[in-house]
């Protein structure tokens, strides 16, 4: 009985993610949530467990989220971004947790809402390449600013397009492929060397 709600939870947050990519596939840009597998691949990338403050960035039904709250210290505070009003209202629903504060607007406004100090850690599932230019941009620049100086941001892509423009803007990327993923999937972990530009100021 256990096992059946369980299967019917995750066809009710697929077909959530389903609609939404329906109703806007450049912002959503994949028809089924990232998979478990490729998940946890992407947040060995990083030290989530010693992390204060953790960003992510187009949270969905929540695959990050769950498993980034299961690493992360019991004092450590996860903001999570999510423009679909429905998919952040379901996810602030679907997992209570005093640690988490589900924010229903643009990863834009990262910094009007992270008030304590820079993230130690920020994890993007966004599909860069689809969205509008100046959105992508704009997402990097605020992120760029947001993260501690030796802070991690994660990112997700199904294309290696990227690549060069991280590397532009933090210095270091680090590159993994998970295959365990459809589409098979690009996971950059992004730190900032000594040489790379901060946007909008140096921290
Ligand atoms: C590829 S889906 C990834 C969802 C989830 N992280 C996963 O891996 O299954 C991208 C998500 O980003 C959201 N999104 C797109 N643009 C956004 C923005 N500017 N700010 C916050 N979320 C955004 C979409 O609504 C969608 O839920």
């Amino acid at each position: 009985m256990a096992r059946l709600d369980t299967l019917k939870a995750k066809a009710g947050e697929r077909a959530l993610f389903l609609r939404s990519f329906v109703a806007h596939p450049r912002l959503v840009g994949a028809v089924l949530p990232t998979s478990r597998r490729a998940v946890r691949d992407m947040l060995d990338l990083a030290p989530i467990p010693s992390a204060r403050r953790v960003v992510e960035l187009g949270a969905g039904t929540g695959v990050y989220t769950g498993e980034l709250l299961d690493r992360m210290a019991p004092d450590a505070s996860l903001l999570a971004f999510e423009i679909d009003s429905r998919m952040a209202a379901e996810l602030r629903k679907r997992i209570v947790d005093p640690r988490l504060r589900v924010v229903a607007d643009s990863a834009e406004a990262l910094g009007a809402h992270l008030e304590d100090g820079p993230a130690d850690a920020i994890v993007s599932g966004l599909p860069f390449t689809s969205l509008p230019l100046a959105a992508r941009e704009a997402i990097l620049d605020v992120a760029q600013r947001a993260l501690a100086a030796d802070g991690t941001m994660l990112v997700l892509q199904y294309s290696p397009l990227i690549q060069g423009e991280l590397e532009r803007r933090f210095g270091s990327v680090r590159r993994r492929i998970s295959a365990f993923n459809v589409p098979p999937a690009f996971l950059f972990a992004c730190t900032r060397s000594s040489g790379a530009a901060v946007r909008g100021g140096e921290r």
